[in-house]
C-alpha cells in the first residue's frame, strides 16, 4: 500500500468532534485512509511527498442533497422567477418530460458529467436522488444510473403527483411496485412534503413503507411555507430534513430535542437540518435560519441541492460562501456544515465498513482519505474572495481526482 505525505499545509481544519485547526500541518494518506495528522515538523516519512505550499486543507465536501438525474434545463422558468414570478413545484413536470425523453446513454452521460463537475469543485462524497421519472420503470432507471455514479442514492418517487393521477393512487404506486423496483439501488427514501406536492399524511405513508423496506429516511420540508415536514421528520427519526426555510419555534424545538440524546457510541443521532443556500437565493425564499438552529443545539448540514429548477449548481464553495455572507455563520460553522454536517446527515460520520473506512467529512486517523487543498492560506478565503475558483487539489479515497 503506497503512502503519501502532504506537508507544508498552512491551515488544516480537521472538522472532527474536537474541531481542531492546525497551523503548519501535515497529513499522511495510506491507501484509502488517513494514517497520520499533526505538525509538519513531526511528520513520519512516506513513499511519496506533496508540498502543499502553505495552502489550506479541509475535508472534501460532503454534498448530502442533490438531484443529478435529469435532462433538459429550466432557463425560461428561472428568467420568469427573476422577473418576479414565484417558484412552484409544478415545474418539476417539465424536467420529468425531458428526462423521460433522454436515452439511457444520454442520461448516464449527464449524471456523470455533473458528478465530475462536483468532484472538480472539491466534493468527495455525493448523495443524489431519483424524482424526475415518476413511473415505475423511469424511477428504477434513474436509480440504476445514479447508483453507478453517486455514493448514496435516494428514492424520491414522491416528488410530485404526476398528471393524470389521483394523489392516493400514486402513493400506492410509490409504496408498492415503484419501491420494489428502486429498492436494489437505493439506501434512502425522501418525500417532498409541501403544499402542492404531498401532505404530511401521504408523506408519512410513503416514508413508513420505505422504512419497512429497509431504507433510511429524509424529508423535503418547510421549503415554500410553514408545514408539517419538520415535525414528520423528527417523528420518524429521519436522518435529515432539508430546506427548512419556514420554521416556527416548535419546529426548532423538535429538531433540538432530537439531538438531546445524541450518542455517537450507540450510533444514536438526531435529525439534521440541511440548509440549501444556493436554492434559497435562486428561489428568493427566506434564507434557512441556520444560525438560529445552531444556537438551539441543532446539527446542520449545507448542501448544493443541484437540480434544474431551484439550484443549478454543484458548487459547495459557493454554498459555504453564501452561508457565511448571508446566513450569519462563521467560516468554521459553514465549513463544518458542508463536511461533518453532510456526513451526519448521511450517517457516515464515523466507523468502518468491512471493506474500508466509513467515516467521511472529517480528517482523523482511520477516516477516509477525502481532502482538498485551496489556493489560499485559510478557509476564510472561501467567503472573503467569493466566486473565485479556489480548489487547488482534491483526493478521494487517497487518489488524486482534481
Ligand atoms: O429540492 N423541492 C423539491 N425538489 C427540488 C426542486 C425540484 C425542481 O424544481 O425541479 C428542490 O428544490
Amino acid at each position: 500500500m503506497t503512502s503519501l505525505l502532504i506537508t507544508n499545509i498552512g491551515e488544516l481544519m480537521t472538522q472532527d468532534r474536537e474541531h481542531r485547526v492546525l497551523a503548519d500541518a501535515a497529513v499522511v494518506l495510506e491507501g484509502e485512509r488517513i494514517s497520520w495528522i499533526g505538525a509538519a515538523s513531526a511528520a513520519p516519512a512516506a513513499d511519496e511527498e506533496y508540498d502543499a505550499g502553505g495552502r489550506a486543507c479541509l475535508p472534501g465536501w460532503v454534498d448530502s442533497h442533490t438531484h443529478l438525474v435529469f435532462a433538459g434545463d429550466r432557463t425560461a422558468e428561472f428568467e420568469a422567477r427573476m422577473a418576479g414570478q414565484s417558484y412552484a413545484a409544478g415545474g418539476i413536470s417539465v424536467t420529468v418530460d425531458a428526462t423521460r425523453r433522454a436515452t439511457d446513454e444520454e442520461l448516464a452521460q449527464l449524471v456523470t458529467a455533473r458528478a465530475a463537475e462536483a468532484a472538480a469543485g472539491g466534493t468527495t462524497y455525493l448523495e443524489t436522488k431519483t424524482g424526475y421519472g415518476l413511473d415505475v420503470d423511469e424511477e428504477a432507471r434513474g436509480a440504476r444510473i445514479a447508483a453507478k455514479v453517486a455514493d448514496e442514492v435516494t428514492f424520491l418517487g414522491a416528488h410530485l403527483v404526476p398528471d393524470g393521477w389521483a394523489a392516493d393512487d400514486y402513493v400506492q404506486l410509490v409504496t408498492g411496485a415503484m419501491l420494489s423496483a428502486v429498492r436494489p439501488y437505493a439506501q434512502w427514501a425522501d418525500v417532498f412534503c409541501e403544499t402542492g406536492a404531498f401532505t404530511p399524511d401521504q408523506s408519512r405513508e410513503v416514508l413508513r413503507a420505505c422504512r419497512d423496506a429497509g431504507l433510511g429516511l429524509r424529508v423535503h420540508g418547510n421549503q415554500l411555507g410553514p408545514g408539517g415536514g419538520v415535525q414528520l421528520a423528527v417523528e420518524l427519526e429521519a436522518a435529515s430534513v432539508d430546506h427548512v426555510n419556514y420554521l416556527g419555534r416548535p419546529d426548532v424545538d423538535a429538531l433540538a430535542g432530537s439531538w438531546s440524546s445524541w450518542d455517537s457510541g450507540a450510533g444514536r443521532r438526531g435529525t439534521v437540518a440541511t440548509c440549501l443556500p444556493a436554492c434559497d437565493l435562486s428561489t428568493r425564499q427566506p434564507l434557512a435560519p441556520a444560525r438560529k438552529l445552531l444556537d438551539a443545539g441543532v446539527e446542520i448540514a449545507i448542501a448544493s441541492n443541484c437540480n434544474p429548477g431551484t439550484s443549478y449548481t454543484t458548487s459547495m464553495g459557493f454554498c459555504v460562501a453564501t452561508a457565511v455572507l448571508q446566513m450569519g455563520l462563521t467560516v468554521h460553522q459553514a465549513v463544518r456544515a458542508a463536511t461533518f454536517g453532510g456526513a451526519l446527515a448521511l450517517h457516515r460520520e464515523q466507523g468502518n465498513d468491512d471493506d474500508g473506512a466509513r467515516a467521511v467529512g472529517s480528517l482523523a486517523v482511520g477516516h477516509r482519505a477525502d481532502l482538498q487543498l485551496f489556493s489560499a492560506p485559510s478557509a476564510t478565503h472561501l467567503a472573503y474572495r467569493p466566486g473565485m475558483q479556489l480548489t487547488h487539489a482534491v483526493w478521494r479515497k487517497g487518489i488524486r481526482v482534481a
